[in-house]
């Protein structure tokens, strides 16, 4: 028998024969994510329904040297779930049962293939909340969540996942099950493991259970969309917040070409303003008890002060979702409207405005290069997503990303000089592992495979993601 069909066998026999997926289809669907630069040829994928079955399989893998990619919602931007050298996908898709919920203590056991939305709605229906918001809630993974160590849109208020995480049960790339469990909120007992698992994309170990933290549900929100003249106008109106001692939980930006294109996208998306405004903030406050002056007397002083020229508040539950609509619809809107690449990167908040003054020159010139820049993100986090889009008919996408590649390379540079990060969420993955240099040294770099060595010597778990072996 062939050596693949060897191990077919082995996982068909391990899963059962319909957990054991072949078919071209089922290999183009789960052999990728939301990246459209690679090409999806997995050997087969993998569905365990337990940790049992997870140890099993890697047992086999790791005695075998069999490269392993592990799956979850498949939503990432970085190629970091991509399967293009004959992998086994190994999907946590079936392993989605919520495990248990304890509102004295606050927290919520799963496993790793549940959805971020699952997990929120449980923690609703319980009267708590879960932190973590994505536009790609309804599809995204906890367990791919904590892999890449996402952000999101309320960091700003509550940290990203790595601050959601109290214990995970991770399989080793060698079968060994290494539970790290617990729902610990203090444990200053050596190093604290399971952190390394935390931003890691798969490579040094699969995530099958997670213990997170819940909050008190916040009981009203208001919410907002200013119409901005600049980018330090961006950052003053944010320490106005700050004095007015709002809690703001969301703090995102969007250019009037990020706004353009998704009205164009979605026309029942109506302009925000009837006149356009270089940029738009949107700012969620979020309160326990209903307070409605301390908003509007913050909205007041920003629009006296001119730091905003005009803006709309959300009055009912429909109008918040609505206001969210703007910013939300952005990833979508871009890929309906051509081809898109995307950058992901960060400075030190306060030095936002110096940073996009600098590389504004770069996009002007690499701007006659048909390509259009689109920016929003993050902005109270110094989380800037950089889109680079132009239409389909321009040329084939691979032409197009070489020239975006280009481009990126000359701000890159300047990111550098700031000490920023190439990628603030995303991941390194596939796409960016040539421009890790930008953001660690060859030191750190040197280190982290020290460390993905002792983890997998075999170098069997998304092998090639972030970086060599
Ligand atoms: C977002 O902030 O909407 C996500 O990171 C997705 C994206 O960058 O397109
Ligand atoms: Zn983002």
């Amino acid at each position: 028998m062939h050596q693949v069909e060897k191990h077919i066998e082995f996982f068909k026999e391990t899963l059962g024969v319909s957990y054991v997926l072949t078919d071209a289809n089922d290999l183009q669907t789960f052999g990728r994510d939301w990246t459209t630069l690679f090409d999806a040829c997995p050997t087969a994928v993998l569905l365990p329904a337990n940790t049992d079955e997870v140890s099993r399989l890697l047992k086999y893998c790791h005695e075998h040297s069999l490269p392993v990619v592990p799956s979850g919602g498949r939503t990432g931007l970085a190629g970091g779930a991509v399967a293009s050298q004959g992998e086994y996908v190994l999907s946590l898709s079936r392993m989605n049962k919520i495990l248990s919920i304890n509102t004295k203590a606050m927290y919520i056991s799963v496993e790793a293939g549940v959805t971020t939305q699952m997990v929120q709605e449980e923690a609703a229906r319980n009267g708590v909340f879960f932190a973590l918001d994505l536009a790609a809630k309804g599809s995204s993974q906890i367990g791919g969540n904590i892999s890449t160590n996402a952000g999101g849109l309320k960091l700003i208020r509550y940290g990203g996942m790595r601050e959601q995480v109290l214990g995970l049960e991770v399989v080793l790339a060698d079968g060994r099950v290494l539970d790290l469990n617990t729902p610990l909120r203090k444990n200053n007992t050596g190093y604290d493991l399971k952190h390394l698992f935390i931003g890691a994309e798969g490579t040094l170990g699969v995530i099958t259970r997670a213990t997170l933290k819940l909050m008190p549900q916040p009981r009203f929100f208001q919410s907002a969309i200013l119409g901005v003249a600049s980018v330090p106008h961006i950052m003053e109106i944010m320490s106005l917040s700050g004095q007015h001692g709002l809690q703001i939980s969301a703090y995102e930006f969007f250019t009037d070409a990020a706004h353009k294109i998704v009205c164009q996208m979605h026309p029942q998306k109506r302009p925000l303003f009837t006149e356009a405004y270089p940029y738009y903030v949107l700012l969620e406050i979020e309160n326990h008890q209903e307070d409605r002056s301390a908003f509007e007397s913050f909205l007041g002083e920003v629009l006296e002060k001119g730091f905003a020229k005009d803006a709309v508040i959300a009055m009912s539950s429909r109008e918040f979702k609505e206001l969210w609509g703007y910013r939300e619809l952005i990833t979508e809107s871009l890929a309906s409207y051509g081809h898109v690449y995307k950058n992901d990167i960060s400075v030190a908040v306060g030095e936002l405005p110096a940073f996009l003054d600098d590389i504004s020159p770069i996009m002007q010139e690499e701007g006659k290069n048909d390509i259009t820049f689109i920016l929003f993100g993050h902005v109270g986090d110094g989380n800037i997503h950089i889109n680079y889009i132009a239409p389909k008919k321009g040329g084939s996408y691979k032409d197009f990303v070489i020239k975006a590649k280009a481009a990126e390379q000359r701000i890159f540079k300047v990111l550098q000089s700031y000490r920023g990060s190439v990628s603030a969420e995303h991941g390194i993955g596939l796409i960016k592992t040539a421009d890790l240099k930008y953001s660690r040294t060859a030191e750190e770099i040197a280190i982290m495979q020290s460390i993905r060595r002792i983890f997998d010597p075999k170098d069997i778990l998304n092998p090639g993601k972030i970086f060599k072996l």
